[in-house]
């Protein structure tokens, strides 16, 4: 069986915890600085297994020894957000705990694929990649998985249709600059626009854009964590077993769709060894167009950081 370590026990983390190990993905070695969280919702889910019927260990830990040559990291340690909040108020405090946790598990699992979660997520990610010197196949960020089913609900809200029979895409920057391709987006093959007004799409794609903070609104003390844990197992699941699916992930752009030296939501390639492979799908000029000024708002936040 292949192990997953989750840094950061709170909502996301541990979401994320059970369905890898409901799924027996992977044994899970759950971290937190939290005294006994991540012993506490381990031995939880362990209690779990008779129940749900699976094979997979759960432990937790306050240091990073049991998570000795993991096959992926997840990195979800941090604050979530707030009424009012965007994920850009949480640069100052997540850049700290981002730099002090992957400099930790990359000492333990030096050849492991990692997954950032931590948000603001494009800039989280590029952190990690410049603080850890991890090549870029091994290292990444969960955003477009979330966004692209967020996107499929709303679709769904709209048509009444099947979430199975939906295929959506949203890519670009994770959050409000993030860009919804709707002639790429299909249910059982047939293009949104082709089934939608432009007025129509537009509603569509606000209620994916907004959907993070729809959450936040209801929920007021945190932000979405089924949803996000849902997406991270997806991940894990075709990290760990190889399977060469593309989703909707954010990978290092090396020149790539005309973008360079920055984080952002692309189609990618994943199987065991991480990033296969960014797909450059055939965008219209105006498609195009919308990327790279997602790309202009990544890397206005990357200058923050700079
Ligand atoms: N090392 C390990 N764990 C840490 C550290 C650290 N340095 N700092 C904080 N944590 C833990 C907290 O103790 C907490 O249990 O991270 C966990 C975060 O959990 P929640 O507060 O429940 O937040 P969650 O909803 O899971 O979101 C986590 O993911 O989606 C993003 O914006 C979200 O950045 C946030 C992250």
């Amino acid at each position: 069986m292949s192990k997953v370590t989750i840094v950061g026990a709170g909502n996301v983390g541990a979401t994320a915890a059970h369905i890898i190990a409901a799924h027996d993905l992977a044994d899970v070695v759950l971290v937190d600085v939290a005294d006994g969280l991540a012993q506490g919702k381990a031995l939880d889910l362990m209690h779990l297994r008779s129940v749900e019927k699976f094979h997979a260990k759960v432990s937790g830990s306050n240091d990073y020894a049991p998570t000795k040559d993991s096959d992926v990291v997840v990195i979800t340690a941090g604050i979530a957000r707030k009424p009012g909040m965007t994920r850009e108020d949480l640069l100052g405090v997540n850049s700290k705990i981002m730099k002090s946790v992957i400099d930790e598990a990359v000492q333990y699992s030096p050849n492991a694929v990692y997954i950032c979660v931590t948000n603001p997520l494009d800039v989280m990610t590029y952190l990690a990649f410049k603080e850890s010197g991890l090549p870029k196949a091994r290292l990444m960020g969960m955003g477009g998985v979330l966004d692209s089913a967020r996107l499929a609900f709303a679709v769904c809200e709209k048509l009444g249709c099947c979430p199975e029979d939906v295929s959506a895409w949203a890519v670009g920057a994770h959050g409000e600059g993030m860009v919804c391709w709707p002639r790429l987006t299909t249910v059982n093959g047939v293009a949104l626009t082709d089934l939608l007004s432009a007025e129509e799409i537009a509603e569509v794609v606000q209620r994916c854009v907004k959907g993070g903070a729809e959450v936040v609104g209801y929920l007021k003390t945190g932000s979405a964590f089924y949803a996000p844990g849902a997406s991270i197992a997806a991940m894990v699941e075709a990290i760990v077993d190889d399977t060469h699916r593309v989703m909707s992930v954010c990978s290092y752009l090396d020149g790539e769709y005309g973008l360079s030296d920055l984080y952002m939501n692309v189609p990618t390639r994943l199987g065991a060894c991480g990033i296969e492979e960014i797909v450059e799908l055939p965008l219209t000029a105006e498609e195009l167009e919308a990327l790279k000024k997602s790309a202009d708002s990544v890397a206005a936040q990357l200058s923050n950081l700079r």
